[in-house]
């Protein structure tokens, strides 16, 4: 077990593009790993590899504590409806702001033995796929808030 420094805006790592993961290494694997452990550690629902420093399309969600999902170059690929609510991210901590976003998304991705799979998700988990995608662009939801950035009481909800 291992947890990784998260980084935090204002880091440029988190402004670039991630590049494609061509194939799985034993260094990948470890990377992984220690994504859920810091994912777990910091009490979030989702966390993208530049949120570590580390410069790969891979992301780890797990919204309800027992359905972990590695999402290896994933690309949204249908979209459907709509939802309101406040969005967190680790890489801002103590921060939280409104953010409108699909309440249907349909995510391709390879798994963690580079297999293609089809992740589904509504409501929260459609929109941390939407969050911790766009982190894998160098985005961060801040550039998506309606109103004012508002002081979180709820580290544990934060993304
Ligand atoms: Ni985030």
């Amino acid at each position: 077990m291992a947890i990784r420094k998260i980084r935090v805006m204002g880091d440029r790592v988190l402004t670039k593009k991630c590049r494609p993961v061509d194939e799985m290494t034993d260094r990948i694997k470890i990377l992984i790993n220690d994504m859920f452990d810091t994912l777990y550690e910091s009490g979030g629902v989702g966390l993208a590899a530049p949120q570590v420093g580390v410069l790969k399309r891979i992301v780890v969600i797990d919204v309800t504590g027992e359905d972990p999902y590695v999402l290896i170059n994933p690309k949204i690929v249908e979209t459907a409806g709509e939802q309101c609510g406040m969005e967190g991210c680790l890489s801002l901590p103590g921060k939280m702001g409104e953010v409108t976003r699909p309440n249907y998304v349909k995510c391709e991705a390879f798994n963690e033995n580079m297999e293609p799979f089809v992740l589904e998700g509504e409501e929260l988990l459609a929109r941390c796929i939407c969050h911790e995608c766009e982190h894998l662009d160098g985005i961060m939801y801040t550039e998506h808030v309606e109103g004012e950035l508002l002081d979180s009481m709820a580290p544990e909800e934060e993304e």
